[in-house]
């Protein structure tokens, strides 16, 4: 028996259902649309897709506000496409993630419905969290919601409802074994179904703590949150440190309940990853330990700058966190909730970084459209759909940026998405970057991600621990180079804004920059790149 399981040093790709492809004609990408999309993302030579919500939902929240866990929204096609997708994936070999929304509801849900009806202190609005008004009026305590404005809202009869999210997202209270008994029933379907594994949203936001009490600094606390808005790191710090609805112990209890039943599936080697924001790092490994998820995922590399010093720390210190419970980190460097990682660092910087990356131990996650480089949509405030968008009125603009649906072919926006309207325009400018001009231009960022993947597959699965290469003995300042070598391959990232002479033995396989580096003549590594060396 083969004693690794597939997730621990996999290549998960994450696809947003509505932005893939759009089969039918209406604008919105679907699950048919995927099905027949497979091949390529196959031939990325990745081992795992993860899919975004396509549950029924109002779709008031890019899906992540659930009507029906249980249910395919029909904008996205029903049940018996999402299993012709699982079919089609696991004919390819490609293991399929669903993604499990556990911190609540959308307003639609059956549950809410009925909360509202059944009136304050019934068993229905105990799945919730409804709480009387105080003797004044206001809300129960004084909690910002992230989306902006406040994180109660009122019903008729004058109770408030707690919501993180938007007020179409009612939080659920995980300490009614009702909402426990349904989540299990959620998971066995989908595991049933044949899905490999979950990704779980705001894993992190389940359990709650004194909701009775108002927090000392809301407002400081609702900015620090906000990745974008700027703070000083120890004031930072110190308000994420206790925030009373996250990363409470509570959460944990409910993993290791998860955990058994992903065990019970056996060889099918179910994985959970966790979307935890946590704070400080240290917390996250709690996810991963033996009894509970199987990773976690590392934020930092979504909001890091391109410097060495920077980056080493945070690489360095995720992997000794992770090894303290004997689990590997896992490397995202754009998701559906932050600016893509072209548009936040640059072109060159962000392929740099992806191969540098892809070397590390661990799992790495790609954000579709990753692969061909893409930079943000540029949208106008009209085309927008974020609710945090409106929720702070028009201050936060939101994450749509990151989900403008993928160019695929031709000359002329929308590139084949769709034949109809695409949801979110899709920049003209970004007809070289279609998958058709960048499949056949070898030094396309497609075929870099290819070839980095299976090399990937090749020389590094696997192979274990990354020693560091002190820049100074390869006669770079700090910072400016880093380098580590890994089983057979050394890797190299020139940080700096010159090209770089490395005095190194070896062949290169790969650069950042395309087949035409020609390190093998002059050794040079150039400005913003990142090159293989096999030793
Ligand atoms: C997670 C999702 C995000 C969503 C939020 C609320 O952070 O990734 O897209 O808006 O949870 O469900
Ligand atoms: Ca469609």
């Amino acid at each position: 028996m083969n004693s690794t399981p597939w997730w621990k040093e996999a290549v998960i790709y994450q696809i947003y259902p509505r932005s893939f492809y759009d089969s039918n004609g209406d604008g919105e990408g679907d699950l048919p649309g995927i099905t027949s999309h497979l091949e390529y993302v196959q031939a990325l030579g990745v081992d795992a897709i993860w899919l975004s919500p396509f549950y029924t939902s109002p779709n008031k929240d890019g899906g992540y506000d659930v009507a029906d866990p249980r249910d395919v929204d029909p904008r996205f096609g029903d049940l018996e496409d999402a299993k012709a997708l699982i079919k089609r994936a696991h004919e390819l070999n490609l293991r399929v993630l669903a993604d499990i929304v556990p911190n609540h509801f959308s307003d639609q849900h059956e549950w809410f419905k009925a909360a509202l009806k059944a009136g304050r202190g019934s068993p229905e609005r105990n799945r919730f969290h409804f709480y009387d008004a105080n003797p004044d009026g206001t809300p129960p305590n004084n909690w910002i919601s992230l989306f902006g404005g406040p994180s109660w809202t009122q019903v008729e009869d004058g109770q408030f409802y707690l919501h993180l999210f938007d007020s179409s997202q009612p939080d659920l209270n995980w300490e009614n074994s009702d909402v426990n008994t349904d989540f299990e029933t959620t998971l066995r379907f989908w595991l049933d179904l044949g899905v490999d594994g979950f990704r779980i949203d705001v894993a992190h936001g389940l359990v709650k703590e004194d909701i009775g009490k108002n927090h000392p600094d809301p407002t400081g606390l609702s900015n620090a949150l906000r990745l974008d808005i700027e703070m000083e790191t120890e004031a930072r710090n110190a308000l994420l440190e206790s925030v009373p609805y996250f990363d409470r112990q509570g959460v944990h209890e409910i993993y290791r309940r998860w955990r058994k039943i992903f065990d019970s599936y056996g060889d099918r080697d179910v994985m959970a990853v966790a979307e935890a924001w946590v704070h400080p790092p240290v917390n996250a490994t709690r996810y991963v330990r033996a009894d509970e998820l199987h990773q976690v995922f590392n934020f930092d590399l979504l909001t890091a700058p391109f410097d060495g010093n920077f980056l080493f720390d945070v690489i360095t210190r995720s992997i000794e966190l992770n090894a303290t419970v004997n689990a590997l980190p896992t490397w995202a460097l754009s998701n559906h909730d932050s600016p893509r990682v072209a548009t936040r660092i640059g072109a060159l910087e962000s392929h740099a970084l992806a191969l540098f990356v892809f070397a590390l131990p661990g799992s790495a996650y790609i954000f579709a459209g990753q692969e061909l480089g893409l930079p943000d949509g540029e949208l106008s405030d009209s085309d927008r759909q974020d609710p945090s968008f409106f929720r702070s009125h028009g201050a936060i603009k939101g994450r749509d940026g990151a989900r403008v649906p993928l160019p695929w072919h031709g000359e002329i926006t929308p590139f084949g998405f769709t034949t109809g309207r695409p949801w979110l325009p899709i920049n003209q400018s970004w007809s070289a970057m279609t998958v058709e001009k960048e499949d056949s231009d070898a030094d396309s960022v497609l075929n870099l991600y290819r070839n980095a993947l299976a090399l990937r597959a090749h020389h590094l699965a696997g192979s274990g621990h990354i020693e560091w290469l002190e820049s100074h003995s390869l006669g770079a300042k700090h910072g400016e180079l880093l380098g580590f070598k890994r089983g057979a391959v050394s890797v190299f990232m020139n940080l700096s804004h010159e090209d770089f002479v490395l005095g190194y033995e070896g062949q290169i396989i790969i650069s950042s920059r395309g087949s035409s580096a020609d390190f093998a003549q002059s050794r040079v590594v150039p400005a913003r790149s990142t090159i293989w060396i096999l030793n």
